[in-house]
């Protein structure tokens, strides 16, 4: 786990400043300090909270940077979930992420309290696949095996043969022993698994897709890349096979943070949720980071604050719940997905 003290002096949320104000004012000059002020103080009290209640904190690489800075752990949605089973001492998890991710912490800990911070987090890509739609697909084809994308809820993980996340889907689709797969929910990380496999990739629905993924332009990043033609473009597979075509690394949020690192480039152009920058600025601080396009926000990454992770482990709220019957039907092909991506649940 990451250190408290690290942890409490690097708050800061720039975005509750009061735009309307024209720095520098006398006004937003106290603004800023009591904000500063406040995020400290709220981070101080969730440590302390924290450890009263033996609680473990995970983050989602696009979580706020205060977020991220109270977390015990930062990492994407595989790295969350192993997280989740890595501490056995930890009686509460507080999921900073989106409802799929705290539902499968759920899943793999029936024990332990889940809580997430917004109940309103939830990812509208993984709504776009209602566990009734898998039925009629496995009709259609009933050959096919069925590969989840974790991005869905339970109920649905409840109906495949095996999930995969961004970080494993190539080498999920793989490994199975059929050339014509059914995969949802999220068309374009299809694609993406497509060309690599070579196997056909049936998408359900016909166009799930992510909002914020879909927000970049090949024409954007073309433009970024005259202007910086020594830069690296590095794309999420959700984004489309346009933006993919013009990236020089895919990846899923934690492998685009390792390849920065281990990258010699010293500047990167970023196709994914603008969160990620906090982290590879951290982690890197000698190297530059541009975003793709700026606007590129997942609202609901966002809905988790300082003050509702509090609230959260004040008043032991919001239960993450996963009917338990759809919870045991959900874990074997999550465990399915750990196996083959030679990945142990437990491993570090
Ligand atoms: P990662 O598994 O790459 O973190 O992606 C999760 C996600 O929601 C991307 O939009
Ligand atoms: Fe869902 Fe997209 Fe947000 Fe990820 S970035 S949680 S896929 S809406």
């Amino acid at each position: 786990m990451r250190g408290a003290a690290e942890a409490v002096t690097k708050t800061h949320n720039p975005d509750l400043l009061d735009s309307t104000q024209e720095p520098p004012t006398k006004r937003a000059m106290t603004t800023m300090s009591q904000i500063l002020r406040s995020d400290q103080d709220l981070a101080e009290k969730i440590l302390k909270l924290k450890k009263e209640r033996k609680a473990l904190i995970l983050a989602h690489n696009y979580q706020r940077p205060e977020v991220q800075d109270v977390a015990d752990y930062v990492d994407d949605s595989v790295g969350l979930a192993r997280r989740s089973v890595e501490e056995p001492d930890a009686e509460v998890i507080v999921h900073c992420s989106v409802d799929f991710m705290a539902e499968t912490a759920v899943i793999l800990n029936p024990t332990k309290t889940v809580l997430m911070p917004s109940l309103g987090a939830r990812c509208p890509m993984a709504a776009m696949l209602p566990a009734s739609q898998i039925d009629q697909w496995k009709r259609r084809y009933p050959k096919a095996p069925v590969v989840l994308y974790v991005n869905t809820l339970a109920e649905a993980k409840a109906k495949c043969d095996i999930c995969c996340t961004s970080a494993n889907a190539a080498k999920v689709v793989e490994s199975l022993d059929s050339d014509t797969v059914i995969f949802g929910p999220d068309a374009n990380l299809a694609w993406y698994v497509q060309q690599r496999t070579g196997k056909k990739l049936i998408p359900i629905p016909e166009r799930g897709f992510c909002q914020t993924h879909v927000l970049f332009l090949k024409e954007d990043i073309l433009l970024l890349k005259d202007e910086n033609p020594q830069a690296e473009v590095m794309a999420h597979p959700e984004c489309t096979p346009e933006v993919q075509s013009v990236a020089d690394f895919i990846g899923s949020t934690s492998q685009m943070c390792t390849h920065a690192r281990n990258s010699n480039a010293e500047k990167f152009i970023i196709a994914t949720e603008l969160g990620i920058l906090h982290r590879l600025e951290r982690e890197n601080p000698n190297k530059t980071f541009v975003p793709a396009y700026e606007g590129a926000w997942c609202v609901n990454m966002k809905l988790n604050t300082l003050q509702r992770i509090y609230l959260a482990l004040k008043e032991d709220r919001y239960r993450a719940e996963v009917p338990r019957d759809v919870a045991r039907k959900a874990k074997a092909p999550l465990e399915r997905m750990f196996e083959i991506a030679n990945t142990s649940l437990n491993a570090k």
